[in-house]
């Protein structure tokens, strides 16, 4: 019997989800938001036009992966590459979105139990960037529900960069570089990820076949999604559409046997 529908999901989301098996959904979701600019020009706007409506994409799709009871959201929001390849007024102006939207949505991340944290280098960005992120992560922290991370000024390589430079800090805080064990447990301890979950289904809109450096060591077994979908018109229900397609791939994780998410989790 499949479980009772979450409150607050619009008629076209229930109806997805009345077609799932909640007991399979992923527990950890990533994505690389891409496509806003194409999006913009596609109406003859300016990129920045296509940003702003990113923002909405984001509300939408965070809700809905509250609401289901997803318990990990991972949002790549700004590479590193970004801020070197990117014209400046661009930059600063995904800043002060950024900014802006931190507050305007701080009554929807409790209204949803949503816990904020960020990833990546962002104690490189602007001062006052970084303290509307510290407040963000500290009015969020006893929300228990989905925690939402999002990657900022974040590399794949650079965080295994930072990786091995924490392993090699911890060990010598620990006595010494013969303390340093090294294997793939250890390693994943000193992730930027180490808290969330097993990251189960990596999406991508725009249609780009790409890893564009986003969660390289955590997306070795993950289940990889692409929709032509630009990110402005991502949502909810292209969320639960997503979701539809990982229940139907087989996951092997090297073996010949399927296996289930659900019990790969509990194995
Ligand atoms: C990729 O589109 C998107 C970004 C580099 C920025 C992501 C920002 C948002 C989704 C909106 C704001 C989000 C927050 C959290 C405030 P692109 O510009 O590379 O698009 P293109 O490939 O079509 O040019």
């Amino acid at each position: 019997m499949r479980a009772s529908i979450p409150a607050g999901l619009s008629h076209k989301e229930a109806e997805l989800y009345s077609r799932l098996d909640p007991a399979r959904f992923p527990r950890h979701i990533a994505i690389i938001m891409d496509g806003n600019g194409r999006w913009a020009k596609r109406r003859h706007l300016p990129r920045i036009a296509g940003h702003r409506s990113g923002v909405f994409a984001v509300r939408n799709t965070v809700q809905c992966a509250s609401r289901i009871g997803i318990p990990a959201m991972t949002l790549y929001a700004f590479s590193v590459e970004n801020w070197l390849r990117r014209p400046k007024t661009e930059v600063s102006f995904l800043m002060g979105l950024l900014r802006r939207y931190l507050k305007i949505e701080m009554s929807s991340f409790h209204e949803n139990n949503v816990r904020v944290q960020f990833i990546g280098r962002w104690r490189e960005l602007p001062v006052e960037v970084q303290e509307r992120m510290d407040w963000a992560i500290e009015e969020t922290a006893n929300n228990t529900g989905l925690t939402l991370t999002f990657a900022i000024n974040y590399g794949g390589r650079s965080e295994i960069v930072d990786a091995v430079k924490s392993m090699i800090n911890a060990a010598r805080r620990n006595g010494g570089l013969n303390h340093l064990d090294i294997n793939e447990e250890s390693i994943d301890q000193h992730m930027y990820t180490s808290q969330l979950p097993e990251l189960d289904l990596l999406i991508r809109t725009s249609g780009e076949m790409r890893l564009s450096n986003f969660l390289l060591w955590q997306a070795a077994y993950s289940e990889i999604y692409v929709t032509e979908t630009l990110w402005p018109d991502f949502s909810g229900v292209k969320l639960l559409e997503a979701i539809a397609e990982f229940q139907k791939r087989e996951r092997r994780f090297g073996g010949i046997e399927s296996i289930h998410p659900a019990t790969v989790h509990s194995a």
